[in-house]
Order: C-alpha cells, then structure tokens, then sequence
C-alpha cells in the first residue's frame, strides 16, 4: 500500500488532522491500534477553545458541535476553608472577547470518524506491532499486522498521533530527543453521573481538603472530579463516599444544590506534565499527546493537539500543493512555542488549585494569596481568560 500521509492513531488528532488534509486533496490512511468503540469509549474533556472550534468547522464537522455544544462565557473559581468558601466568576468575554464551547471530545470523535467513512477515506483498525521505518530518508514506510497478516505502507510523510503510550516518540533517536517531565503527587477521581449540573457554568474549587471540579457533558449529564490520593484505587470510593467529599470541597450552597445520583462512569487519572522535543525527525512528525501531556486542570489536551494539527496541516499543504518545505521545517519549534505555553498554564492551574502532600504552612499561604490576587486583580483575570480561551495560533 502506499499514500501521501500515513497517520499513525485515531484519535482526535490523526482524525482532525487526515479530515484537514483531504480538503486539500491530499490522500491520508490513518492506523488504528483499537476498535472504533474502544476509542469512543474513552471519557475525557470537551472543554474547547475558539481555535479548535474554527478548525472543526473548517473540517466541515462542525455542524452537530453548533448544534449541541454548550457557549460558557465563564467559569467559576471557589476556595473553601474550614467550611466558609468564597466564589468569583471569570468573565471569558470581558477579559478575553470569546467564550469556550463544551463539546464532549467522545461527541467530537464520533462526528470525525463519521466524516471520514462518509468521504470514503480509509482506517485501518486493530492495527499490531506498529512499526516505522527509513523516518530520516525521503521514502519512509510502516510495517505492522493486521487480522492476522504482516503488512506495508509506504508513504511520503508519516505523522505520529499515537498519544502518550505510542510508538512514534520512540522512533526519534534518544541522542536527538529531549524529554521534559513532571509527574503530580495526586490523582483525578472522576464521576459521570445522570444528574442535572450543579450550575451553568463549570466551578473549579480549592479547598484545605483538595481540589474539585464541577463540569457536565449536557443538561443532564454531570461530570465531577475529585483530587485523590496516588494510593486510592476506584473500588476505594462508593458513589456515598464521592458525593460526601466532592460537597466539603464545594461552597456551602453549591453543597446544597448539587443533586447526586449513581455513577455510570467512574474512573482515576494520574495527572503529568510532559513533552518531547524536537516533535519532528526527518519525515517523521508528532502531533497531540504523542509529543506532548499536560494534566487536565486546564482543559488543554486536546486543545494543544488542535494546535499542532492546524500548523502541521499548512505545513503539508504548502508541501504537497506548493512543493516547499518551509512549514515542515519550521513546524516543531512553531508548535512548541504553543505547547510550553500551554504546559506553564496547565501546570500554574494544577499548583493553584490542588493540596499538595508537602505545602507547608507558607505554601498554603502563598496559594491562598494568589487565588485573593486572581478574585481581586482585572488584569490577573483577564491574563488567566485568555490562557483558557487560547492563545492565537
Ligand atoms: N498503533 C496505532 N494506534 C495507536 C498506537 C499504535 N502503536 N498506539 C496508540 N494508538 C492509538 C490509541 O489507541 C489512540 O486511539 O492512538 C490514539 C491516540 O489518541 P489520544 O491518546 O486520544 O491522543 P490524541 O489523538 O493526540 O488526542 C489528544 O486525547 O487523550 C486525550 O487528553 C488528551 O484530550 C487530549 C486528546
Ligand atoms: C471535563 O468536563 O471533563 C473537564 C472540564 C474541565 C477541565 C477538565 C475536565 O479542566
């Protein structure tokens, strides 16, 4: 077999990505470790940034987003202490002049996956034993198995958006790579639940018994978080004991109003800073969690993705349309640029808003001193609103 671009992953990135590019004409096969329900069945954010919405309808799979996505001109920060909390809103459209969408990333998949069958595009699944090769040479290819028979693509540009457990980070040479990473002292304990959202708009809480979130999927499908221990493991929380904790993080009458019910979804993420760099070796290039993971207080995995895929998707074009390299030789340092600025915000949310093990006294101090100068400082607010929102590509 052979194509233009081969993608390894189908996920939201290769999926937005092979979508881009045959708008342009430009052939894509994208391989896929999993089934499509098992891909579908991942839960995860869709907290998205006005970026990611325009490419979205740029790949002509924004109806059903326009559609049912939530508009949030906001978020709500709360910090309870000893039982007493305060709230204050974040004005996305005042500080930042764009609200978020909330579009669950399982309802974007599908819409992708559907676009690709639909245009007749091809996606190999329950691919094995993925294999790159000659990535440094003009004429790369992959070897892997599938339904039982050893197979071979070759392709003219491979892209890896395999996610952080991939294979294609491995193929650049370790004396190229560089990998930067920090592993948090904590976990996400997530609950999806049939219950109605505790309030329009999502509420991120710090509390001196850790961090909660209040998220939804739609009116009446809720999603909660909870921080926990790196030792707790899910058969550890009952739905009880979830709701408990989740209303002592919470102010005293977001407590009051949350409705609970049985959880239909209930999971626990480790939360890590990580990214590799260069995200390019020879014809080889990573876009999304296989080059890049930041923990999800900020909402911007598949954020940054869309980033990486809107400068990797011009840098092909100019490629195969234009027959000039330009963009493919400046796509990994253009695309970092975005990725560390992403990686700090991500990383100052998760120090804010979570109980570390080890604060001391002062450290508590510190952070409750940031949070008053984010409730009572416009400019703090608005640097913190366009950050959410997303920077410019
Ligand atoms: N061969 C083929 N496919 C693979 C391989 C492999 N060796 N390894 C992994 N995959 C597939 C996974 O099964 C997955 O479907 O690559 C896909 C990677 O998808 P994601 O992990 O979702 O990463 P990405 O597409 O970059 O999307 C980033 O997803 O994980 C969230 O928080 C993240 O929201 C962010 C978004
Ligand atoms: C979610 O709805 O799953 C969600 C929302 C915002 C975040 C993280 C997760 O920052």
């Amino acid at each position: 077999m052979r194509t233009q671009v081969a993608i390894i992953g189908g996920g939201p990135s290769g999926l937005l990505l092979g979508q881009l590019l045959h708008r342009q004409g430009i052939d894509t096969v994208v391989l896929e470790r999993k089934t499509p329900a098992h891909v579908l069945g991942r839960i995860r954010a869709g907290i998205l940034e006005t970026g990611l919405v325009e490419l979205l309808r740029e790949a002509g799979v924004g109806a059903r987003m326009d559609r049912e996505g939530f508009v949030h001109d906001g978020a709500e920060m709360s910090a309870t202490y000893g039982g007493t909390g305060e709230r204050f809103r974040i004005d996305f459209v005042r500080h930042a002049g764009r609200p978020v969408v909330v579009y669950g990333q399982t309802e974007l998949t599908q819409d992708l996956y559907d676009a690709r069958e639909a245009a007749g595009l091809p996606t190999l699944f329950e691919v094995d034993h993925m294999a790159i090769h000659d990535a440094d040479t003009d004429r790369p290819h992959l070897t892997f198995d599938r339904h039982g028979r050893a197979q071979r693509l070759d392709a003219a540009v491979i892209v890896g958006c395999d996610g952080f457990h991939g294979v294609s980070r491995q193929a650049i040479p370790l004396a190229v790579r560089r990998e930067f990473e920090t592993i948090y002292p904590f976990g996400w304990l997530g609950v999806l639940s049939e219950t109605p959202p505790v309030h329009h708009e999502l509420i991120y809480a710090n509390s001196d018994r850790g961090f909660a979130l209040c998220s939804m999927r739609n009116a009446n499908l809720s999603r909660h978080y909870i921080q926990c221990a790196l030792s707790d493991h899910v058969g550890d929380w009952t739905d009880r004991n979830f709701w408990d904790e989740l209303r002592r993080r919470l102010p005293p009458d977001v407590a009051e109003a949350l409705v609970t019910g049985p959880s239909i979804e209930k999971s626990i993420a480790p939360l890590r800073s990580f990214v590799t760099e260069p995200m390019r070796w020879g014809r080889l290039f990573l876009a999304g969690d296989a080059a890049h993971i930041v923990p999800p207080t900020g909402a911007k995995g598949l954020n940054t993705a869309a980033s990486d895929v809107h400068y990797l998707y011009h840098a092909l074009a100019e490629f195969f349309v234009e027959h000039s390299e330009a963009g493919l030789d400046s796509y990994s340092a253009r695309a970092l640029r975005r990725v560390w600025k992403a990686e700090r915000f991500s990383w100052w949310m998760t120090n804010l808003l979570h109980r570390f093990p080890d604060m001391t006294a002062f450290d508590v101090r510190m952070q409750q001193a940031e949070l008053d100068l984010l409730r009572s400082s416009d400019h703090a607010q608005a640097l913190m609103a366009q950050q959410y929102v997303g920077l410019p590509y």
